[in-house]
């Protein structure tokens, strides 16, 4: 790799897996070089496959595990085939070489402090949530007691990462739209019946998921609570380069700003998102 290429944090990376865990669902392995930052939970990578120039631009996937090691750090996306671009990463066999920047954007700030921590997921929104939990893990035991998920998805098969969460999770609350797993409601519907519970004072909420998933959620809680949400957005540079990813917020003073998510984000604090 070129010193610019590092500088820039690119990477050219070797698939080692990419399994079809659920259908339409993959997970892909990525041995990069050691060099490569640790990510903080929330983090996402630019991929491509290398050389490849049709679809030109990357596509941004969360990192969903990382492993480091003397000599490479491997990386783990869960991702699902969504368009063009998907559908080609999850062709690639092993031995294929990927495209990568990153780690990029802002993680979750961990607030140690509370005494509840919630995660909602909705869907693939659980990749970069994983990470996370694995990161509260790391830093404390006490987080397997703190911890509840609330994981949502359309149906049981696109339910994805729950095997993996319950290794580090205890209390996991499952819903799908049509009833196949767990409780037949939206996940926000299960997590508003238990909101009493969980007082802003000694709450910590992160989530990711679907735009109308994040609006539900804006519309339950007060501006009392602690929530860091993970936005999606259509990205063409992936690094604050061409404003093509820009959301509405409310500035320190109040006033509307705009936000590139890819390099203000993608975890922005839940109450300073304007719903146009
Ligand atoms: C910060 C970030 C992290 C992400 N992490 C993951 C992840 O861990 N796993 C995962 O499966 N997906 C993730 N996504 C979504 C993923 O980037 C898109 O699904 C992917 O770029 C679609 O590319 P495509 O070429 O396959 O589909 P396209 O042909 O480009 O689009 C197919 C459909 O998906 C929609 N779409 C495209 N890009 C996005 C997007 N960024 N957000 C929402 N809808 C989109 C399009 O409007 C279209 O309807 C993430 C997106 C962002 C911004
Ligand atoms: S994708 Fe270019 S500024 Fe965000």
């Amino acid at each position: 790799m070129t010193e610019k290429a590092m500088a820039r944090n690119i990477y050219l990376g070797e698939v080692s897996r990419n399994e079809e865990v659920r259908p339409d669902f993959f997970l892909m392995k990525i041995r990069l070089p050691a060099q490569f930052e640790r990510p903080l939970p929330g983090q996402f990578v630019m991929v491509r496959v290398a050389g490849l120039q049709d679809p030109f631009l990357s596509r941004p996937l969360s990192i969903y595990a990382c492993k480091q090691g003397p000599r490479f750090c491997t990386i783990e996306l869960l991702y699902r085939v969504a368009g063009k671009g998907t559908r080609i990463l999850a062709g690639l066999i092993p031995g294929s070489q990927v495209e990568l920047s990153g780690p990029l954007g802002t993680g979750y700030r961990v607030d140690r402090t509370k005494k509840n921590i919630v995660l909602i997921a909705g869907g693939i929104g659980i990749a970069p949530l994983s990470l996370l939990v694995r990161e509260l893990r790391r830093r404390s035991c006490r987080a397997a007691d703190a911890m509840t998920v609330y994981l949502g998805a359309r149906t049981e098969t696109a339910l994805v990462g729950l095997d993996a969460l319950r290794q580090s999770c205890s209390r996991i609350i499952v819903c799908t739209d049509d009833g196949t797993l767990g409780e037949k409601a939206p996940v926000t519907k299960a997590f508003q019946r238990d909101l009493p519970k969980y007082n802003p004072a000694d709450t910590a909420l992160y989530a990711c998921g679907p735009k109308p998933m994040i609006r539900s959620l804006a519309g339950l809680l007060n501006d009392q609570y602690f929530c860091q949400v993970s936005l999606e957005e259509r990205m063409a540079c992936g690094v604050g380069a061409c404003a093509g990813c820009v959301v509405a917020v409310k500035d320190a003073s109040g006033n509307k700003a705009y936000r590139r998510v890819c390099a203000d984000g993608p975890v922005f604090e839940l109450k300073d998102i304007l719903w146009e």
